[in-house]
């Protein structure tokens, strides 16, 4: 049976508040739809340790550097309902655009620091929108435990820093990337390339798996990026971001494994930016 599908603030709050008086651990996924493995795997973890199971659904116009992107982002809120239905969701949070921004919304989220490098810099202002509608997620579901993919990390912390700093009394739980057995990171943007770009596009993370082996064996991470570089635009894709390697859990960049670490790679295959990051073991 599929869940529920709330669209006002005031349904969800009736429905929140009759769970939390009854004693009730709730989970929340917070999505834009489209949903694929990733996030089934994030409803299914959120299952695993809640009573009670919230999805929402809502395209953030606030995260979105480029309208084109905004305009074409995929809605299937019917298929995304079916999807659910397996896994012990008690309702769909697919809010009014008014119940997130309404008419005067003047406040923003700006978590510093950790947004300085790689997406941030890339998507000015990217990370003030996730913040912020995030913000207003954790409140309005008054969750008591949030679940994101691993495939973000970086906006896994951001979000983690603004629940810690803001006093949202919120466990923001990470989980990991659900990946093609190609090993291609399961994202919404996989279904914009052609069968000629999922081939090159599941290079990627074999040419990460290659780096971090070498990384755990000692070598130092600058001529191996450069190699990355050089294998990345011979598989075929067409730029890269960035390959950098940081601590897993401050983001500061590192010059060799010294530390658990993590290799981020953000690329352009097809005409569609990849991003995927794995984790690397210290020396
Ligand atoms: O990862 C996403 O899908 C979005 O950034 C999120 C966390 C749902 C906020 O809009």
């Amino acid at each position: 049976m599929t869940a529920p599908i709330l669209r006002s603030l005031a349904e969800l709050r009736t429905k929140t508040t009759e769970w939390h008086r009854a004693g009730d651990v709730i989970g929340v996924v917070p999505t834009m739809g489209a949903l694929h493995e990733g996030h089934l795997s994030l409803a299914q973890a959120a299952n695993d340790s809640c009573d009670r199971v919230i999805v929402t659904i809502f395209v953030n116009p606030k995260q979105f550097n480029n309208p084109e992107d905004l305009a074409n982002y995929p809605r299937t809120e019917h298929e995304d309902a079916q999807k659910l239905a397996p896994y012990g969701v008690d309702a769909i949070y697919v809010p009014d655009p008014q119940e997130i921004y309404p008419d005067g919304f003047s406040t923003t989220v700006s978590v510093t620091g950790l947004t300085d490098m790689m997406e941030g810099p890339f998507r000015p202002g990217h990370f003030e929108g996730v913040a912020t509608v995030v913000a207003k997620l954790f409140l309005q579901t008054q969750a008591d435990r949030a679940y994101f993919g691993e495939k973000d990390y970086q906006q896994l912390l951001v979000v983690r820093r603004m629940a810690r700093d803001l006093d949202i009394p919120i466990k923001v739980v990470g989980c990991p990337t659900v990946r093609e057995p190609s090993g291609l990171a399961m994202s919404s943007r996989n279904l914009l390339l052609s069968p000629e770009g999922v081939k090159v596009a599941s290079r990627m993370n074999e040419i990460m798996r290659r780096v971090a082996e070498k990384l755990a064996a000692g070598k130092d991470f600058e001529g191996l990026a450069q190699d990355a570089k050089s294998a990345l635009l011979d598989t075929g894709f067409t730029e890269v971001e960035y390959i950098d390697l940081r601590c897993a859990e401050t983001l500061e960049s590192l010059p060799n494994a010294s530390k658990p670490a993590r290799l981020f790679v953000t690329a352009w295959a097809d005409g569609v930016r990849l991003i995927d990051n794995i984790p690397v073991d210290p020396v």
